[in-house]
């Protein structure tokens, strides 16, 4: 099966995003062949500053290969490396009707919240149709904001084929819906925009500082305390198979440790998980040039793909 996913590359990365979003999509490329690239063109429709841009892009590459993207197995590139999707984008614009856009919710979030309304990101949904389709795409894991795009190319591609016969594949979306939400310090989900997260790569003394500041109940030590509805217990539990996370709540019930212990323990889980990947991050920001290797064969095979499936497109409309 052919999976797609995109990358805004937007920062940091939290403990958030690696369960919900990140371990999932590692996962996929155990058993189906996965494509996965960074949207740095849509990056653009609110970037503002070239030189972030870049950089976002290049941090989002080595954090998605330390946390075991892995290039042998998954095609791995940045979106701007393979521009034949622009292309696409234009001659897909031609079967958009102008309502199916202004129906798009993202865009109108975007709108509500100061994003000057432009045409690029009026359009985003066209240029991730083109992201998708261009790759004949069977499935397309998403998170919930992101169901009404692949509708939209759904919409799209009907449209193309019906005038053109069977050009493009229909794709599905996948919605991770047994993961849930993850909180963050204060207990509400955690987000970046929240100023509540764990991020993924911290050094390991502001680490414990970070999880030293989830806030629990005012139970004084000595007492037994309830794993639920505990954020440390809610975070810690991520980690654990079922035998542990019995174990973790007789720890709580047993009244002899305190909250103090399981910040501690939280943050050994933590640093634990992420052992290997710190290692790999190390030696792929030590070695750049490996990462733009691994990018370049990624867009070269993109290419080849993107180049066989234009040539049918192109003929299918006419196009000398
Ligand atoms: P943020 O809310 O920090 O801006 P993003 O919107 O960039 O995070 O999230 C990227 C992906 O990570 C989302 O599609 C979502 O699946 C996942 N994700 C983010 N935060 C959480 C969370 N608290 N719990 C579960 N999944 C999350
Ligand atoms: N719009 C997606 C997001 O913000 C990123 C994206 C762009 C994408 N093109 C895609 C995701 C194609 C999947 C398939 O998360």
């Amino acid at each position: 099966m052919r999976v797609l996913t995109g990358i805004q590359a937007s920062g940091k990365l939290h403990i958030g995003n690696y369960f919900g979003a990140m371990k999932p999509m590692i996962e996929l490329q155990e058993h189906e062949e996965l494509f996965t690239f960074i949207a740095n063109y849509h990056s653009l429709t609110t970037s503002k500053d070239a030189k972030l841009l870049k950089q976002l892009t290049l941090d989002a590459a080595v954090d998605y290969l330390s946390l075991g993207i892995n290039p042998e197995k998954t095609t791995f590139w940045v979106q701007s490396d393979v521009p034949q999707v622009l292309e696409l984008y234009w001659i897909l614009s031609k079967f958009t009707p102008m309502g199916l856009l202004e129906r798009a919710h993202s865009y109108k979030d975007k709108v509500a919240k100061g994003i000057p309304a432009n045409h690029a990101l009026f359009s985003y949904p066209v240029l991730m149709a083109a992201d998708i389709l261009l790759l004949d795409t069977e499935k397309v894991p998403v998170g919930k904001d992101q169901i009404q795009h692949v509708e939209i190319t759904r919409d799209i591609a009907i449209k193309f084929n019906n005038e053109y016969g069977d050009i493009f594949t229909l794709p599905e979306y996948i919605v991770e819906d047994n993961v849930a939400t993850i909180p963050g310090i204060d207990g509400q989900k955690m987000s970046k925009s929240y100023n509540n997260a764990i991020d993924l790569f911290m050094d390991e003394k502001p680490l414990q500082k970070r999880c030293n500041k989830i806030i629990s109940s005012s139970t004084p030590l000595g007492e037994a305390l309830e794993p639920e509805g505990c954020n440390i217990y809610a975070l810690a539990s991520l980690f654990l198979d079922d035998s542990k996370k019995i174990e973790l709540q007789e720890r709580y019930r047993s009244g002899k440790e305190g909250y103090g212990h399981f910040k501690k323990y939280l943050k050994e889980l933590i640093w634990e998980e992420l052992a290997e990947a710190r290692e790999k991050r190390a030696y792929y920001l030590d070695n750049m040039d490996i990462v733009n290797d691994i990018l370049s064969d990624g867009a070269k095979k993109m290419h080849k793909i993107s180049n066989a499936k234009m040539g049918v497109i192109r003929e299918a409309v006419g196009l000398i």
